[in-house]
């Protein structure tokens, strides 16, 4: 697989951000209480990055990426987009703007009307940009498109029981592009398809990202995943960042004991047979109500007293951004 990573900046993006997360928040109201799926979220992507958004399942990944998109309204924070709070729109604003802002779900089966053929999945896209396009220029815009993510033309008019994963996923990706978007949050887009074909959907989105300029944010549960595409690599355990880096220091040299967790886990060929696994033990902390402090500690290893009483903020630490008691800061502290 290509690597298209190029060095990125470290805590925040190198030039002018396309977009900017401050202080995110989105809380859920439950019968047992509220629930911080995300709790004060900040970043920065630069124009053209690719920022990866990783975390176990349930750590609030795919309700930071609706979120921005105000497909979930935020609870609190803003969201700019090239310097513009969207969060502040009104809904014909917000409309125009979802054509820059896209997204691409995990599993293309569900996400796909199963009684629609391609042209239509895709042409459908189109009523987003609020004008009409006659069947031709419908049709040779889908054509284009199709041509664009590598969908052969023939399947223009099969529907997607007739089509593999793969395939279906690119029916996904072209629905978003179709639109010309800036900015494109892809929320798990490999993670129900086969090896084999998450790798030629990742060379693919690399190769459009060049092509187009696009700009990502990368949701996956899975680090290996986000490791061939991101430029910087932000780490959410349950509902806040921990650790934000460029994608060669997290792998290199993980500060948060949580990080250091989901390295030890992935499995490494033939070099460093014998580093050690790190199991994570320990309750994982409820996101409803969740109490004081940081909400790692009780499965961290290396948790003290004050980690019970203050949530660790995120400070600069060499290269990397890192929200841990335990880890030194380069202010001292
Ligand atoms: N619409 C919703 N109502 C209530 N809770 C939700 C809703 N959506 C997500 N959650 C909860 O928010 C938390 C984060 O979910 P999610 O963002 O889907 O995590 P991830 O994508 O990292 O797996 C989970 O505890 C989930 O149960
Ligand atoms: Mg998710």
């Amino acid at each position: 697989m290509s690597s298209p990573n190029t060095p990125g900046a470290t805590g925040t993006a190198s030039a002018a951000p396309l977009l900017r997360v401050e202080h995110l928040k989105k809380y859920f109201k439950t019968n047992k209480g509220m629930l911080l799926a995300v709790d004060d979220v900040s970043f920065d992507i630069a124009r053209g990055e690719t920022l990866g958004l990783v975390g176990e399942s349930g750590c609030g990944k795919s309700t930071t990426g609706r979120a921005i998109l105000r497909l979930h309204e935020p609870t609190a924070g803003r969201v700019l987009f090239e310097g513009q709070d969207i969060c502040a729109l009104g809904r014909r604003d917000m409309k125009a703007m979802r054509q820059k802002m896209q997204i691409v779900f995990q599993d293309p089966y569900s996400s796909l009307n199963p009684r629609r053929d391609v042209k239509t999945l895709i042409g459908d896209s189109l009523e987003a940009t609020g004008r009409r396009f006659s069947k031709e220029e419908t049709e040779k815009m889908v054509l284009e498109v199709m041509d664009f993510v590598g969908l052969e033309k023939r399947l223009i008019n099969a529907y997607p029981h007739e089509l593999d994963g793969g395939r279906r996923q690119r029916i996904g990706i072209a629905r978003a592009l179709i639109l010309k978007p800036d900015f494109i949050v892809l929320d798990e887009p490999v993670s129900a398809l086969d090896v084999c074909v998450q790798a030629q959907i990742l060379n693919l989105l690399s190769s459009l990202q060049k092509e187009l300029g696009l700009t990502y944010l990368f949701i996956s549960h899975n680090l290996s995943v986000v490791k061939h595409i991101s430029n910087r690599i932000a780490v959410m355990y349950l509902g806040k960042i921990v650790e934000i880096s460029d994608y060669r220091t997290i792998f290199s040299e993980p500060k948060h004991p949580y990080t250091q967790a989901l390295l030890s886990a992935i499995p490494i060929p033939s070099v460093d047979q014998n580093r050690e696994r790190i199991i994570l033990e320990g309750d994982v902390t409820s996101p409803i109500n969740p109490p004081p402090g940081c909400r790692f500690r009780t499965r961290c290893r290396f948790a003290q007293p004050v980690c019970a009483e203050l949530c660790p903020e995120l400070k600069q630490c060499g290269a990397s951004m890192v929200a841990c008691h335990a880890v030194k800061g380069d202010d001292g502290k």
